[in-house]
């Protein structure tokens, strides 16, 4: 390799140490074409995040669906505010590692104007890369995250359960 290549090759990987996972830029980059500047989705096409994200985030299985939607993608039908959907999302485990993947997570979190009502009230725990590598790991397919989708419905529409209220304190 030559000398140049080799120190261009530092010079990019020192700059990317120096620049962290920047949340929105990854929100613009992998989320936004769908899911619209500010969550709102396409409704009947493309489903709206900025509510659910955040009541999902403050739940155990919920988490883990939104990190597995988010790595592995989704397929499947879904109901949302009467809307019907039945498309594909794919995923984009393979475009992040688990810290991109947590921070854009916590920016979607964190964005105040995207908070719904019943969500303000949610205490969140930040994702952590540690978090998305178990999830990760588990190597689920678009069809089996809809499985775990069908499992986190379940635990909200329950008897006793209600998302953010019982779990996670
Ligand atoms: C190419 C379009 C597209 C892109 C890009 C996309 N999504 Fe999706 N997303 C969808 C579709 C379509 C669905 C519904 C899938 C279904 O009907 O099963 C969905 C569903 C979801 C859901 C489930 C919502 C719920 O209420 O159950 C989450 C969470 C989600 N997406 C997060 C993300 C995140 C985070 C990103 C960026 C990393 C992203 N999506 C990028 C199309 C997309």
């Amino acid at each position: 390799m030559k000398k140049k290549t080799v120190l261009a090759l530092m010079l990019v990987g020192a700059l990317g140490f120096v620049f962290a996972a920047d949340g929105e830029a990854l929100y613009t980059q992998y989320c936004q074409a769908c899911h619209q500047a500010g969550g709102e989705g396409i409704p009947g096409t493309y489903p709206f995040i900025n509510g659910p994200i955040k009541n999902l985030s403050s739940f155990d299985v919920g988490r883990e669906f939104v990190i597995a939607a988010t790595l592995f993608g989704l397929k499947g039908e879904m109901m949302q505010r009467g809307y019907a959907y039945d498309g594909f999302m794919p995923g984009y485990g393979p475009a992040m590692n688990d810290e991109e993947v947590a921070t854009l997570l916590n920016w979607i979190v964190e964005q105040t104007s995207w908070r719904r009502r019943n969500a303000a009230t949610q205490t969140v725990r930040p994702y952590t890369a540690e978090e998305v590598a178990r999830v990760r790991a588990l190597a689920l397919t678009p069809d089996q995250v809809h499985e775990l989708l069908m499992k986190v419905e379940a635990q909200m529409h329950g008897a006793n359960p209600v998302p953010g209220r019982n779990q996670n304190p």
